[in-house]
C-alpha cells in the first residue's frame, strides 16, 4: 500500500436523514405512463422520499450531522471543517454548510459546499483528508444532502422516477497512516457535461424568467442509456484504480458500496469486479438515486445492520453528472 507516513482520516461517526414523504411506483403510475413493474425491472427502484414543500435541504443535513457527531461521541465546537456536497443547495447564496453552521453548533469550522454530483460525498472525503494529511486540520465533517424532487420534471417518464431526497453525513478524524481512507481515485470528464444536467437554474439561464420555465431548463435531463453504458465502464475502472492505489483485492473487501443509481449497473460492475452480490450493499429499491447522499445512506444501513467491524475493508464508488467518477477503499 502506498504510504507516505501523513496521517490518514477515518470515519468515526456516521448519521443519516430521510425526509417523511415517500413516493411509491403506484404514485408514480397515477401522474405519468408508467408501470410499476417497468420501473422494478428497468432499476430496481420502489420508493424514494421527498422533502416537504416548503423545505430544502437544510434541515435533513443538520439531523445527518447532528447524528454523525454522537456516533463519533464529538462535540460540535470540535469540527474544525465541513464540507458539503449537494447539486441541489439550500439557496444559492449562501453555501449551505454556512447555512447550517449555526443549527449543527460547529462555530469554530469553516464551512463550504462543493458540486461533484453523484461523486460528491468522495469528492468531500478526498478534499477533507488532504486538510488532515497536511495537519492543517484534525476533525472534520462532511455531508451528502440532495432535494432532488424539487428538480424533478414530473413530465419527463425517463427522469422523474430516479430520484429522491435524503442526507449522510460522516466525522472525519486524522489517525495513523495505513488505518482509515486507504486510497481515494477521482476523476472529471467535462466533454460530457451535457448528458445529465440542469440547464436553466444558473447564471446562465437564472430560474425567475418565465422563457426558462416553459422551456423546462430548471428541470434535470438525462441521456440515460448513454449514461448508463458510461457507468459501468468508469465504475469498473476506477474502483480497480482505488484498489490498486489501496493495495487491496476484491477478496478483501468486506463491503461494496456504490452509488444507487439503477441496480443493472451495480450488478453489472459486480459482476466484472468478482464481488458476490452478498457483499454488495443496494438500497435503491428504498430511497431511489439520492446523488451525493446515496453513499452515505447506504453506509448508514450497513452500520445499522450490525455486519461491519472495525478493521472491516469497504469499497465505496460513485458516478454522476459532470462527468464525475470516484471510488475509495476505507479501512472501518
Ligand atoms: O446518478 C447519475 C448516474 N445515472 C445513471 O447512472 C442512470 C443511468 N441510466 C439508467 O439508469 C437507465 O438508462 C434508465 C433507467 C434511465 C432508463 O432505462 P433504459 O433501459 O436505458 O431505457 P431507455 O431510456 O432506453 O428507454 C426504453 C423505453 C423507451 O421506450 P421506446 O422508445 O423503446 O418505446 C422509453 O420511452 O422505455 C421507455 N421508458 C419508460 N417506460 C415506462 C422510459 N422511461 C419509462 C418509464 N416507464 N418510466
Amino acid at each position: 500500500m502506498h504510504s507516505n507516513g501523513l496521517p490518514s482520516a477515518r470515519i468515526i461517526g456516521l448519521g443519516t436523514a430521510l425526509p417523511a414523504r415517500i413516493m411509491t411506483n403506484k404514485d408514480f403510475e397515477q401522474i405519468i405512463d408508467t408501470t410499476d413493474e417497468w420501473i422494478v425491472q428497468r432499476t430496481g427502484m420502489k420508493v424514494r422520499h421527498y422533502v416537504r414543500s416548503d423545505e430544502g435541504i437544510a434541515e435533513i443535513a443538520v439531523e445527518a450531522g447532528k447524528k454523525a457527531m454522537a456516533a463519533a461521541g464529538v462535540e460540535p465546537e470540535e469540527i474544525e471543517l465541513v464540507v458539503l456536497a449537494t447539486a441541489t443547495p439550500e439557496q444559492p447564496i449562501p453555501a449551505t454548510a454556512a447555512i447550517i453552521q449555526p443549527a449543527l453548533g460547529v462555530s469554530n469550522a469553516v464551512c463550504f459546499d462543493i458540486a461533484g454530483a453523484c461523486s460528491g460525498f468522495i469528492y468531500a472525503l478526498q478534499v477533507v483528508r488532504q486538510f488532515i494529511a497536511t495537519g492543517e486540520v484534525k476533525t472534520a465533517m462532511i455531508i451528502g444532502a440532495e432535494a432532488l424532487s424539487k428538480y424533478s420534471d414530473f413530465t419527463d417518464r425517463s427522469t422523474c422516477i430516479l430520484f429522491g431526497d435524503g442526507a449522510g453525513a460522516a466525522v472525519l478524524r486524522a489517525c495513523e497512516p495505513g488505518d482509515g481512507v486507504l486510497s481515494c481515485a477521482w476523476h472529471t470528464d467535462g466533454h460530457y457535461s451535457d448528458i445529465i444536467q440542469m440547464p436553466g437554474g444558473g447564471s446562465k439561464y437564472p430560474p425567475h424568467v418565465k422563457e426558462h420555465i416553459e422551456a423546462r431548463l430548471p428541470f434535470i435531463k438525462m441521456r440515460g442509456n448513454e449514461v448508463f453504458k458510461l457507468a459501468v465502464r468508469a465504475f469498473l475502472e476506477v474502483c480497480q484504480e482505488a484498489l490498486g492505489k489501496a493495495g487491496v483485492t476484491t477478496d478483501e473487501i468486506r463491503w461494496f458500496v456504490p452509488h444507487q443509481a439503477n441496480l443493472r449497473i451495480i450488478s453489472a460492475v459486480g459482476d466484472r469486479l468478482g464481488i458476490p452480490v452478498e457483499r454488495i450493499y443496494v438500497n435503491l429499491e428504498k430511497v431511489g438515486n439520492t446523488s451525493s447522499a446515496s453513499i452515505p445512506l447506504a453506509m448508514g444501513e450497513v452500520i445499522d445492520s450490525g455486519d461491519l467491524k472495525r478493521g472491516d475493508l469497504v469499497l465505496m464508488a460513485a458516478f454522476g453528472g459532470g462527468l464525475t467518477w470516484a471510488a475509495s477503499v476505507v479501512r472501518w
